[in-house]
């Protein structure tokens, strides 16, 4: 057992990370976020209520857990506002209080939403959120990012004035290079001057603060967002997002040393999606693509749109298994394959004409787009009941297990929890992690 838990996504996201965060924070006192934006989106149950997490950490439905937005995170605080109000219309208690934000976190302003939708009407488009985070980024790294802590008290003024610039210099590339209309900077520093009166009570914690816990030896997740292969460096670059997604970055989007000893769990459906462009070897554009979209409702939960479907990629969990340093996976919606006649997974990718050294992820995105797949036949298995909790693994259909034998043995880590519907219920925890 470990005093933390890491938990990424180890595919292109949307792996069901929410779910799994929602699992294990039963046994952690803080869920902290660690980089990304509200280009994620997590769906929760609570009741019959469904809501969307976009920024807030999933731990948030246990009444007992800090809920902490690092610096390694985008914030839309317009987003922010209205998810903790909808937490609170739906009598999850104490948000106020239970949800903290870093002071040293960057903003997403109207100007970041603009020009990251005008740069995707343009040819270099990969299909982006539209949410600003790409932008947001940008202005972090070109040192003209705006923090939650510089809208607070006297700093206010002095970054009113820098908002001012960041509208003229944006409005120039949005007129003279995307003919869109400008924005109103006036506009947008009375918008801030709202955002600072809201955000001030929840600067509450810092880097220090989760350092401290760490110490004392409180449980901590730290949560990250999107996919492995959605990361900066490490993706399926340009089709990528503007943040590192691997565990590693859980040390530097927080502040905080990784805990020691750790588990890095990496969340995977039993199948694969994407959202937005890029490469995608197992994709299925025919009508077994279309009913694994009905049969898992694939549609983002951040824009809607109709999430790619494929086959289940060893080749490319194997990569993301070892350039994360993933201990651990988490398997979700298994039962979603029980409506398959068969199922198939990808064991090696050929290039022009030959099979690829089994080893080898293509790097470059033009050489992955060209790849087929090598697929390996399974036989379904069938739909489980209702509730499955703390069921032993050992009751689950032989052929599941076959499947997930075979992936462990493939990726040489071990299968710690499977999920089977969208139920609390629905989950074989297999080994305990924390
Ligand atoms: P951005 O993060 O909005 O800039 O989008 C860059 C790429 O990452 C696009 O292909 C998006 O569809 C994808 N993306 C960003 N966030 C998520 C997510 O949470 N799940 C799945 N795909 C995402």
């Amino acid at each position: 057992m470990t005093q933390g838990l890491i938990i990424v996504g180890a595919q292109w996201g949307d792996e069901g990370k929410g779910k799994i965060v929602d699992l294990y924070s039963q046994r952690a006192q803080i869920v902290a976020r660690f980089q990304g934006g509200n280009n994620a989106g997590h769906t929760l149950y609570v009741g019959d209520q469904k809501l969307i997490l976009h920024l807030i950490p999933s731990g948030i439905l246990h009444p007992h857990t800090l809920c902490y937005i690092g610096p390694g995170v985008v914030c839309d605080p317009e987003v922010l506002e209205k998810e903790m109000a909808a937490l609170t219309a739906s009598s999850v208690p104490n948000i106020a209080t239970r949800v903290r934000l870093s002071p040293l976190t960057h903003l997403i302003l109207d100007y970041h939403r603009a020009v990251d939708a005008a740069r995707e009407q343009g040819s270099d488009s990969i299909g982006t959120t539209k949410r600003g985070i790409g932008p947001a980024y940008e202005d972090r790294v070109g040192r003209r990012g705006v923090r939650v802590c510089d809208l607070m008290g006297d700093q206010f003024e002095k970054t009113a004035e820098r908002i001012r610039r960041q509208v003229q210099e944006k409005n120039a590339l949005l007129t003279h290079v995307w003919g869109k209309p400008v924005l109103d900077a006036d506009a947008q520093i009375e918008k801030c001057r709202h955002f600072a009166r809201f955000l001030e009570p929840l600067v509450s914690a810092s880097t220090f603060w989760l350092q401290h816990e760490l110490k004392k030896g409180t449980r901590i997740i730290y949560e990250g967002a999107q996919g492995i292969l959605l990361d900066l460096d490490f993706g399926t670059y340009p089709f990528v997002t503007s943040s590192h997604t691997l565990p590693g970055q859980g040390a530097i989007g927080l502040g905080c040393p990784l805990p020691q000893p750790t588990a890095v769990l990496g969340v995977l459906k039993a199948y694969a999606t994407r959202v937005g462009d890029g490469p995608f070897p197992t994709e299925l554009t025919n009508s077994d693509g279309d009913n694994l979209r009905k049969w898992g409702s694939e549609f983002g939960a951040t824009t809607g749109r109709p999430r790619r479907c494929g086959w289940l990629d060893l080749v490319a969990l194997r990569y993301a298994v070892r350039v994360g340093g993933i201990t651990h996976l988490a398997i979700t919606k298994a039962d979603i394959l029980s409506q398959a006649q068969e199922v198939q997974v990808c064991t090696a990718y050929r290039y022009r004409g030959s099979e690829m050294n089994e080893n080898d992820f293509p790097l470059c995105s033009d050489t992955l787009d060209e790849v087929d797949p090598v697929y390996r036949t399974f036989p379904s298995w069938p739909a489980l009941g209702a509730s499955l909790s703390d069921g032993p693994f050992q009751s689950l259909p032989h052929t599941l297990q076959a499947y997930l034998a075979f992936i462990e043995d493939f990726v040489e880590v071990p299968v710690a929890v499977v999920s089977m519907g969208p139920g609390r219920a629905q989950v074989v925890e297999r080994i305990r992690l924390l």
